[in-house]
């Protein structure tokens, strides 16, 4: 693989994400990645391709694994997150996917909390069910002991999020970590929500992270795409637990991964050759340049975004026709102090809250929108908003929707970065149009506030 032109690493966390892992570019010198479009590279000999395709020769060879532009999105990410490597991919699913399929195979199970992400439950309950692989789902993180309880002689990886949506009931990754490392299971981290800018899960002891960079990463709401972060610290053979595609020889004679790379490489490529490469999700490079342009700016915008959800959160808290609140930064919240420790307060800037007056308060409130668009998708420089129960959660049970908090009347907010008065007054519009309706109980209009 190419050497990166300067080694960014010691530099500032803005510095990275404008500079880190770019490549030069000798034919024009083009200041900004190209878009590499081939599919293919020419080698210069017999030898060479013999070598590329041995793995004696490291260079470009197929884009379904490796390709020049997301390469250099992928040591970018990979500079953010504090990984050894990155491996991209066409969607945050595709690196769901592709992680716990390097992780785990037909016959073994993992650990999930239960407040992810509806999509990645049910790529959980339904892709890797058919494919014999068993999710056993946490529902209180901080109770040690229903992790104990979940976690079986087969379970080879425990999987979480820094700040689930639509209820932002962030996780303690240092804690779920100690618990992963003390049963010898690798955590993978989907760190989508909160980004690099706000925490690195590898810090905190996760062995990796993945990323929907479809959302805050790429910012702009324009090109799915994924990544894998390898922390380069899960330690393979210090557990009970067998990885052996990862540990053993694949064919005589030849070394194992592990044997031939290290514990700070092996994942990485064994990620790239061998399951992306062979289940083929691979990211158009169109689409990684898209998302290094995002990135590029990503500490701007998160900044933004995480004033305007606070400041926004504030106010609805003290809305009459708001029920109640669930963003974990707030004044009172249950995981205050630890939404203090963790991210001084500012937990993200996707959350929810429940409006007066159940499903009809939601759609009369959705409905009056102008600033925020009604919408799925989260993260870009939009403010969206949703509601959940009829949408993102429709297909679960009313039982596994009241398990979750997703009450009739709660509504998502993925708050952008637009003008935060103009924020406010688009949903002051909207909870006047819900009390207009009559949706208001007179004891809500009351009490004049609510967390
Ligand atoms: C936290 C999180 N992870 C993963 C995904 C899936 O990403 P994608 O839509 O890029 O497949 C999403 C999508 O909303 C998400 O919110």
């Amino acid at each position: 693989m190419a050497e990166p032109h300067y080694d960014w690493a010691g530099f500032g966390f803005d510095t990275r994400q404008v500079h880190a892992g770019e490549a030069p570019e000798p034919g024009h010198g083009s200041r900004i990645t190209p878009i590499h479009l081939a599919n293919a590279f020419r080698f210069e000999s017999f030898d060479q391709t013999h070598g590329r395709f041995a793995g004696t020769d490291e260079g470009q060879l197929y884009s379904r694994h490796l390709n020049p532009t997301n390469e250099v999105a992928e040591r970018r990410i990979a500079s953010l997150e504090g990984g050894t490597g990155a491996v991209v991919v066409g969607s945050g699913t595709a690196a769901i996917s592709s992680v716990l399929i390097a992780l785990l195979e037909s016959g073994d199970r993992f650990v999930s909390t239960a407040s992810i992400y509806s999509g990645t439950q049910i790529l959980f309950d339904r892709a890797l069910k058919r494919l014999g692989i068993t999710v056993d789902y946490v529902w209180d993180p901080t109770d040690e002991a229903e992790w104990a309880a979940a976690i079986h002689p087969d379970t080879k990886a425990i999987f979480t999020e820094t700040i689930p949506n639509p209820k932002n009931d962030i996780v303690d990754i240092g804690f779920v970590a100690g618990i992963a490392a003390r049963h010898g299971v690798p955590l993978v981290v989907d760190n989508t929500v909160a980004t690099p800018y706000l925490i690195r899960p590898l810090e905190h002891g996760a062995s990796f992270v993945v990323h929907s960079s479809t959302k805050f990463l790429g910012g702009h709401g324009a090109g799915l795409s994924g990544v894998i972060i390898d922390g380069g610290t899960f330690d393979w053979r210090a557990t009970d637990r067998r990885y052996p595609l990862l540990t053993d020889p694949q064919a005589p004679g030849v070394p194992s991964f592990l044997d031939r790379l290290g514990t700070e490489q092996a994942f990485e490529s064994y990620l790239r050759l061998t399951v992306v490469n062979d289940i083929g999700p691979a990211l158009s490079p169109f689409n990684g340049f898209l998302l290094q342009q995002g990135i590029e700016t990503l500490s701007l915008r998160m900044e933004r975004h995480l004033d305007n959800a606070r400041t926004v959160a504030l106010w609805l808290a003290e809305q009459p026709e708001v029920e109640s609140v669930d963003f974990a930064g707030l004044p009172g919240h249950p995981a205050e102090a630890l939404a203090e420790r963790l991210y001084g307060g500012r937990t993200g800037s996707v959350f929810a809250f429940t409006v007066a007056g159940g499903l009809e308060g939601a759609r009369v409130f959705i409905d009056r929108l102008q600033v925020f668009s009604r919408m799925t998708n989260i993260g870009d420089v939009r403010s969206m908003a949703i509601h959940p129960g009829t949408t993102t959660h429709l297909s679960f049970s009313d039982e596994k929707r009241g398990r979750l908090g997703i009450a009739p009347g709660l509504i998502r907010l993925s708050v952008g970065i637009e003008t935060v008065d103009d924020l406010i007054t688009d949903l002051a519009n909207g909870l006047r149009a819900v009390r207009d309706a009559g949706l208001v109980p007179e004891s809500l209009s009351l009490t004049g506030g609510n967390r």
